[in-house]
């Protein structure tokens, strides 16, 4: 009764920045797991390819998708060929985003045009695929399941990242209000706020000292893995979530909870 709530057979599923090998490719091979057709929808032909080839070395069925989603064309041809790819769309994953390197200044100094491509690349193309995609949900009689990836710089002060932080706490905002206007067509959006997580992408900047760092303040004892966030987004794509809705869920360890001691430092008392 509670485990078949997890299946995904018969459903398909968009993630978003699929490519690359970290939290986007996790979350496809995640829902091509557990039965999803998966569209992976990449800027990067190579990426897209890769993680297409991982889900079907594993058995399952995917198809990549290349192109800008910061474009409103490429996402309405993302949507299109997917829901005419297999007949319906049931999973949107929203997974681009992140930062550049001038995307780290004081607030003081912060560049309009990086404050401008920035909300773009974090926020702008997540609210295009998400109107995209329950245009369709809209029109099915069984709704469907968004999910967005936000980060823990939009719960809190995103220091030297103040882009960043605005687009991903936009993301909340926005998860929140669609998820209460989309509700009565059955349509559920959440939101998946990821702590200090290790991709290809981040790996090179964590160095051995921000690691042991994140192994003394996160709860938990470690950095994250692309599937502790994979993981968390299954769950609520699934019909395990079916009462879910408008929610951020922190996937960061705990140590959101710890700020600003860690995990075991003791100051007084
Ligand atoms: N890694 C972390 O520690 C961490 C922490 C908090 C939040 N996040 C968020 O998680 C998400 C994924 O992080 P990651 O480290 O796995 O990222 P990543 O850069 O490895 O993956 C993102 C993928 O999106 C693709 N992409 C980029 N721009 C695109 C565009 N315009 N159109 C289509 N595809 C595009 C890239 O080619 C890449 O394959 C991001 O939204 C990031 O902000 C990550």
């Amino acid at each position: 009764m509670f485990i078949e709530k997890l299946s995904l057979a018969g459903r398909s599923a968009i993630v978003v920045g699929g490519g690359g090998g970290g939290i986007g490719t996790n979350c496809a091979m995640a829902l091509a797991e557990a039965g999803a057709s998966v569209v992976v929808a990449d800027i990067d032909e190579a990426r897209a390819n890769d993680a297409v080839a991982q889900i079907r070395d594993g058995g399952g069925n995917a198809r990549a998708f290349v192109g800008d989603v910061r474009d409103g064309g490429a996402v309405r041809r993302l949507v299109e060929q997917a829901n005419a790819a297999f007949g319906r769309l049931d999973v949107l994953v929203n997974v681009v985003g992140g930062t550049r390197d001038e995307s780290w200044a004081d607030a003081l100094d912060f560049d309009s045009q990086v404050w401008d491509d920035d909300l773009t690349l974090n926020l702008k193309y997540a609210f295009l695929t998400c109107q995209a995609a329950a245009q369709v949900m809209a029109k099915q009689d069984h709704g469907g399941s968004i999910v967005n990836i936000s980060s823990a710089s939009g719960m809190r002060a995103a220091t030297r990242h103040i882009a960043y932080g605005a687009a991903k706490a936009g993301i909340m905002s926005m998860t929140r209000t669609m998820a209460v206007e989309w509700g009565q067509y059955g349509i559920r959006v959440n939101s998946v706020a990821p702590g200090a997580i290790r991709t290809p992408k981040t790996s090179p900047n964590m160095q051995e000292g921000a690691i042991g760092y994140l192994e003394e303040i996160v709860p938990l004892g470690r950095p994250g893995r692309p599937e502790d966030i994979a993981q968390v987004v299954l769950f609520l794509a699934s019909d395990l979530a079916e009462y879910v809705t408008s929610q951020v869920i922190a996937v960061d360890g705990g140590v959101m909870a710890t700020y600003p001691l860690g995990r075991s430092r003791r100051l007084s008392g």
